[in-house]
């Protein structure tokens, strides 16, 4: 399964993605009440963004991806962390009847910006069995792509990089009102008791983050080389003008389906 986050991606992603802020994990623990006694599967783990901080709340975190390069990352990252209750899984959300049968009474699935690349109503059914009560299934969205925020300096970065790509970009990878609607439409149809959080802050980053940030979303495949991406990013950074800051209204939503 290639869906190119390897290579230079993976360690862009490490490299630029925010991670979640402690109330996000707050919300995870209260909503499906975690102890030091459980364990929670992190599907689409990436390089660990909520895997490592889950760490810390309970016994045990599996994280699981199916791109092996983000998992590199991720234990590499979790042994500088000096974290060691967390297991690296090679699968995907295809695996889940098999790797349930190694799970049991887990306390929380979570699933951060990944559920789009997933059949998530074959995901919400088979996770059922699996979950101990009280415990669920949370689905998080870490704010908007940073080209399709409501700024000025936002618009200008769309603009630049769809005239790169030649294509429109309004893919939003699961962070829209649409999505999250869909998503907690078929929580409710599979038996979930769904809640909806937002925790909201603001951030600001610089322009060496903002390219970063872009550079991480490309396929791997389709990420500029060096020269390429020299010229991109000297075109982005005309199309910013002379700011060298960029305000960031960050809204994560945590999606919450629980089972009684
Ligand atoms: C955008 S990253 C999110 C990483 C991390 N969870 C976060 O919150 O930043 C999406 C991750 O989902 C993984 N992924 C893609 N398809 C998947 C699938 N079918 N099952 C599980 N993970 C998948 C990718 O390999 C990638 O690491």
């Amino acid at each position: 399964m290639d869906l190119g986050f390897g290579g230079e991606v993976a360690r862009l992603y490490q490299r630029y993605r925010r991670g979640y802020p402690p109330a996000v994990f707050d919300v995870l623990a209260t909503t499906f009440g975690l102890t030091p006694q459980d364990v929670v599967v992190d599907l689409g783990c990436g390089t660990g963004q909520l895997t490592l901080p889950l760490a810390a709340r309970v016994r045990a975190v599996v994280g699981v991806d199916p791109e092996p390069d983000m998992l590199v990352l991720a234990r590499r990252a979790a042994e500088d962390q000096q974290v060691a209750n967390v297991s690296w899984v090679l699968g995907a959300d295809s695996d889940l009847p098999t790797l349930g049968r190694l799970f049991g009474d887990v306390g929380a699935v979570t699933v951060g910006q990944a559920l789009h690349w997933m059949a998530h109503e074959s995901v919400f059914a088979t996770l059922r069995p699996l979950l101990r009560p009280g415990g669920g299934i949370a689905v998080v969205a870490n704010g908007t792509p940073l080209w399709l925020q409501d700024t000025s300096w936002s618009r200008a970065l769309r603009a630049c990089l769809e005239r790169w790509r030649g294509t429109e970009l309004s893919r939003s990878c699961g962070t829209d009102t649409d999505s999250r609607r869909r998503y907690a439409d078929a929580l409710t149809r599979h038996g979930y008791h769904v809640t909806e959080t937002v925790v909201e802050y603001t951030d600001e980053i610089d322009l060496d983050a903002l390219l970063g940030g872009v550079y991480s979303s490309f396929p791997v495949d389709a990420l500029p080389p060096t020269a390429q991406r020299t010229e991109l990013s000297t075109m982005i950074r005309d199309a910013l003008g002379p700011a060298t800051r960029f305000r960031e209204h960050v809204r994560v939503c945590v999606l919450t389906g629980r089972i009684g």
